[in-house]
């Protein structure tokens, strides 16, 4: 797997992402434009324990690699994985058994058709989703650098100024908790299905009272995060509820609907603030052209308004992929492997799953 091997400049890569609770499996043009993208979600398998078991994601890749893989072939007309031009694969960061699959997977094709195995950081995936082109999507221009991006999943939380494409410097990133899992556990205290994210987005919107107010950490001037004390605010507030008390009349202990609905939207509130002021001084102090949005979080209509409104008032262009395009896909592997082949990068087959992978750290000084 060397520069010696043919290089089809077809433009054409196929993805494979198996990094945590999704099978998914992706084709993409130039770095932008999605031929297919399947993506096979286990969050049916997990939420009976209200969290991912990693031993039950890594079998449940193992059961859908395939299928995945076959239906994004048939979804892009290929005959075969011949015509393209790598085959790009998640390395980290992630669950070792979860990685492994997609890694053993994308070793396999690239051996047996003979093309240059690209390994992508998720994290980086999820910047360059803002790069994707649906197959049915007008051309749009690409974000422009320098740009600020704002990547929030369930587990990271960070932003990085980019001066040009593959180039990351750390501005900030959580202390404690991901925005992801503090919307995870605070769902779960709630009594809301897992994943607590679009749980508690959608039970925020039915809230009349509005006036619950939790705690923003700012962190001096800084631009970390920090949502351990959200939570535990969340926490209080809960158990302060007459419903949660000891001898509750009603019986269950459940938070009536109302209750829910205005803790889900006072926390929800939180959490957007401090996202959206920390992003949108991020992009004044770097003079961004662009600001870009991405994981998970970055789902979160009330989130994506907020951002909007902010990069509006700056007359910064904002780039923000459709939901499914921000939670975990392959596409956006495809995209990140797209410049990152262009730029170089090859693993041979001793390409091994990285864990703890980082994208960017932070300069000393
Ligand atoms: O990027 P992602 O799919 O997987 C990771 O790489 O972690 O992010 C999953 C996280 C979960 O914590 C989930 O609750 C959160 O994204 N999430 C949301 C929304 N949709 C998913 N959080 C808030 N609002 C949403 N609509
Ligand atoms: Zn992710």
């Amino acid at each position: 797997m060397t520069a010696s091997q043919p290089v089809n400049a077809t433009g054409r890569i196929l993805a494979i992402e198996t990094s945590c609770d999704e099978t998914a499996v992706a084709v993409v043009q130039d770095g932008r434009r999605i031929v297919s993208s399947v993506v096979a979600s286990q969050v049916a398998l997990h939420a009976a324990t209200g969290g991912i078991v990693p031993e039950i994601a890594a079998r449940a890749h193992l059961r859908w690699m395939i299928p995945v893989l076959e239906e994004a072939r048939e979804r892009a007309g290929l005959e075969d994985w011949s015509s393209l031009e790598a085959v790009a694969v998640t390395e980290g960061p992630g669950l070792a058994g979860s990685l492994l699959v997609g890694i053993a997977m994308a070793k396999t094709l690239a051996w047996a058709h003979r093309l240059p195995l690209v390994p992508v950081n998720h994290l980086e995936g999820h910047i360059y989703a803002a790069w994707l082109l649906d197959a049915d999507d007008r051309e749009r221009a690409a974000p422009t650098f320098p740009l600020v991006a704002l990547v929030v999943s369930g587990g990271h939380t960070f932003l990085v100024e980019m001066a040009d494409h593959l180039r990351y410097r750390l501005l900030g990133q959580t202390v404690d908790d991901a925005a992801g899992e503090a919307f995870d556990k605070v769902g779960r205290l709630l009594g809301l299905p897992y994943p607590g994210g679009p749980a508690i987005m959608h039970a925020a919107s039915g809230a009349v009272e509005r006036d619950r107010r939790f705690p923003r950490a700012w962190l001096g001037d800084s631009f970390d995060f920090s949502f351990s004390g959200l939570k535990s605010a969340a926490r209080r507030a809960v158990d302060q509820e007459p419903a949660a008390q000891q001898g509750d009349p009603s019986g269950n202990g459940r938070l009536p609907d109302q209750v829910v609905a205005e803790l889900a939207y006072g926390f929800q509130e939180s959490v957007v603030d401090v996202l959206a002021t920390k992003t949108a001084l991020a992009a004044e102090r770097c003079g961004a052209r662009s600001i870009v949005l991405g994981g998970g979080v970055a789902a979160n209509q009330v989130l994506r308004d907020r951002i909007a409104g902010r990069a509006d008032a700056l007359g910064v262009r904002l780039i923000v992929p459709r939901p499914a395009l921000c939670t975990d896909n392959a596409a956006m592997i495809g995209a990140a492997g797209f410049f990152r082949a262009r730029d170089g990068a090859r693993a041979g087959l001793d390409l091994d799953a990285r864990p703890s992978l980082k994208l960017a750290v932070r300069a000393p000084g």
